[in-house]
């Protein structure tokens, strides 16, 4: 009890002056509301990014000022009045239970008790926070202009299950204590508007693969080979459906045959050094053989230039996975997918062409771009064709604006192709699209390797041969299965398909 009244008597005494009173009734609503909001969310009252930076960063702020007002309340009191705190004790309590001799033995439990409840807290708010800082959900909308395309992106990829801390950051107390202090350094770039537009890639402090992608998949896995069906649109008035198959090599091809998990799989190593940070332009490759030394492939075009500044690099997921997550798609695409999975309605004329020409038109502003989309369609079927009324109309403008909403991001300078995709090539029309009888080059995606210009000694160069990575089983045809069925071919442009046929049943 009189543990009790000596509490009181505290609370009384630092409610001296109108500091200590703001500190105490700050410190006190901190302490409590924390406690409110902890249980609500705790009983799935609400959850949401925003009651998450209230409970665990507003609220232990707003905590530690109460504190700290309470010795400047105290001292400001004490300038003014010349009064100790000894002396307000005394006086209040008037019965003279407290005096010179037993006033520390009496107030020091008071605030040592105190203290320790203060120290706690602060303890259980910051952990709770730090908790709370590693949830994807922070991660994507905390920050929701510069975390928010990435997040949105990540909510409809394969991963959207996994956290963000997973792959950025890795296990271990060195990686997280190395987190911390960068995400300490992202927080005050984004309050100050110091971070970059877009956000700059590749991430050098993203973690080694094998800490991350190593977790949950492995890297030697028998993956055999995996058939892709890819359903294309033409640019007509029907949106003429043509059909690309591919049989991907995706094995490790540990020592038997080969396969594209090859580069990664053990005893394997490909490493390269590239003009710059894109790793787009290789100035080298080289492979380990199995003497341990390495062969190298030189780039016929930078032989004779030096760029010793760029440290080699070994390949590892993300140079072919480097959009594991934040799938940004073409723009033709992604089209392509959502009239084949029936969102964009075939049935409207052009509607390839015209949704194409409407999303790569460029905006200010998100908002506009996607009332432009809308006017332009809606305006193009009310003047080309002005007496059929299309049912699905609406929806498929819907759907087209939706890879819009998906895709750009003006306020972070993302447009389409800013986020290019290793995972594949660009593919060329016509002859060349096979033959390369003009040593034409292509980059991009695996081509950035497997190209003409970079030779080895003997002049050899890394295999861009169209079956090395994929069986092909259609290439823009009518049929999914084209070369399958084909039996001879009868006019020149099919001079393919027999071999195409007999490459994937010698392999099959
Ligand atoms: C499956 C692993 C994985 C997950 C999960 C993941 N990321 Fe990434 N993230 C990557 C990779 C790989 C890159 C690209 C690295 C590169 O190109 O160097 C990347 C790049 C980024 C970038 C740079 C911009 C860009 O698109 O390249 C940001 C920002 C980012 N991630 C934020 C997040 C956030 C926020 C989350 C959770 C909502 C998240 N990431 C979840 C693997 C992942
Ligand atoms: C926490 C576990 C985890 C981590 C870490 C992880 N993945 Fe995955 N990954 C998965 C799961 C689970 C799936 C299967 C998802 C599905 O089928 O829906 C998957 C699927 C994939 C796929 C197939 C995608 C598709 O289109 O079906 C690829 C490629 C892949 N991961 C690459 C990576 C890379 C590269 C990294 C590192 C940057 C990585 N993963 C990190 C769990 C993980
Ligand atoms: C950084 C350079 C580089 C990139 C990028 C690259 N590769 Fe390779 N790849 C190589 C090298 C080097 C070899 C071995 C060539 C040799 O020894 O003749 C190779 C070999 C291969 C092989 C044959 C493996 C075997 O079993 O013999 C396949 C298949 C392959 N790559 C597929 C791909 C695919 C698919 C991509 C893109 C997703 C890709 N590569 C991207 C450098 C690269
Ligand atoms: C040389 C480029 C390259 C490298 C390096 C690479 N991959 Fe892949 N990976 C591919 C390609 C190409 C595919 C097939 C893509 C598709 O399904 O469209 C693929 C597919 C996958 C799949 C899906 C397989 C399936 O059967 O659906 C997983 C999982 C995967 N990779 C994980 C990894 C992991 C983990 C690493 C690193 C240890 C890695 N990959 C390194 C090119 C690569
Ligand atoms: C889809 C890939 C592909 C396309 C596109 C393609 N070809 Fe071919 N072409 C091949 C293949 C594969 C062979 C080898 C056939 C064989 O050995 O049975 C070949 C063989 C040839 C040959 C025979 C000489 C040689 O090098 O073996 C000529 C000539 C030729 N193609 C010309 C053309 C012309 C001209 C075009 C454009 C109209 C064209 N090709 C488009 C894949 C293609
Ligand atoms: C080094 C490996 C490699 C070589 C060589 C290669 N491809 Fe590919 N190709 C890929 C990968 C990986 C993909 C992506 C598959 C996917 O969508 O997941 C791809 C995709 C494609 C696509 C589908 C593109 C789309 O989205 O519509 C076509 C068409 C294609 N390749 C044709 C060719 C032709 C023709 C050649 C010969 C000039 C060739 N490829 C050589 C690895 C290769």
């Amino acid at each position: 009890m009189d543990f009790f009244r000596r509490y009181i008597m505290f609370i009384q005494l630092l409610f001296m002056n109108w500091v200590g009173k703001l500190g105490v009734i700050l410190a006190s609503t901190a302490f409590i509301s924390f406690f409110i909001l902890e249980g609500l969310s705790l009983i799935g009252v609400f959850r949401s990014t925003y009651t998450g930076i209230v409970t665990y960063f507003i609220i232990p702020v707003i905590f530690i000022i109460g504190l700290i007002l309470l010795p400047i309340g105290w001292q400001m009191q004490k300038k003014k009045t010349g009064t100790t705190l000894h002396n307000v004790f005394t006086d209040k309590l008037g019965d003279g239970s407290i005096g010179t001799h037993n006033f520390w033995e009496k107030v020091i439990p008071v605030v040592l008790i105190l203290t320790v409840v203060n120290v706690l807290f602060i303890v259980a708010a910051g952990s709770s926070a730090m908790h709370y800082m590693d949830d994807s959900e922070f991660c994507g909308t905390a920050c929701h202009t510069i975390m928010g395309p990435e997040w949105q992106v990540y909510s409809v990829s394969p991963h959207s299950r996994v956290p963000c801390v997973d792959c950025h950051i890795g296990e271990g107390v060195e990686a997280l204590a190395a987190a911390k202090i960068n995400g300490a350094w992202q927080a005050i770039a984004a309050m100050f508007d110091l971070y970059n537009k877009p956000i700059g890639t590749p991430i050098h402090n993203l973690r080694p693969a094998r800490e991350t992608c190593g977790k949950c998949h492995w890297p030697e896995k028998h993956y055999g080979s995996k058939l892709v069906k890819i359903e294309r649109y033409k640019e007509d008035e029907a949106n003429t459906k043509q059909y690309t198959t591919l049989n991907l090599k995706v094995d490790a091809a540990n020592g038997v045959g080969s396969g594209i998990h090859w580069h990664i799989a053990e005893d394997n190593e490909v490493r390269y050094s590239s003009v710059d940070d894109l790793r787009e332009d290789m100035i080298w490759v080289e492979v380990k053989q199995a003497n341990g030394e390495y062969k190298r492939f030189t780039n016929k075009h930078l032989a004779d230039s030096t760029f010793d500044s760029i440290e080699p690099r070994i390949m590892d997921c993300v140079d072919c996975h480097n959009r594991a997550t934040h799938i940004y798609e073409q723009p033709d695409a992604a089209l392509d997918k959502a009239m084949a999975r029936g969102l964009i309605d075939t049935e409207l004329p052009f509607i390839k062409r015209e949704g194409l020409a409407a999303i790569i038109t460029q905006h200010e502003v998100k908002t506009e771009g996607l009332a432009a989309i809308e006017e332009r369609l809606s305006a193009f079927y009310a003047i080309e064709y002005p007496d059929q009324k299309f049912e699905n109309l609406e929806s498929s403008i819907d759907a087209i604006q939706e890879i819009y909403d998906r895709n750009i991001h003006p306020e972070m300078k993302i447009e389409w192709n800013t986020y290019p995709n290793h995972l594949g090539h660009r593919v060329e029309f016509g002859c060349f699209s096979c033959h390369n009888f003009m040593q034409h080059e292509q980059s991009d995606g695996c081509f950035r390797c497997h190209n003409k210009h970079l030779l080895d000694e003997t002049g050899a160069t890394i295999s861009d041969d169209c079956t090395l990575c994929h069986s092909i089983l259609s290439l823009g045809e009518r049929d999914p299965l084209q070369y399958l069925l084909d039996q001879d071919f009868r006019t020149f442009e099919e001079h393919k398909n027999t071999y195409f046929r007999e490459e994937y049943l010698k392999n099959f």
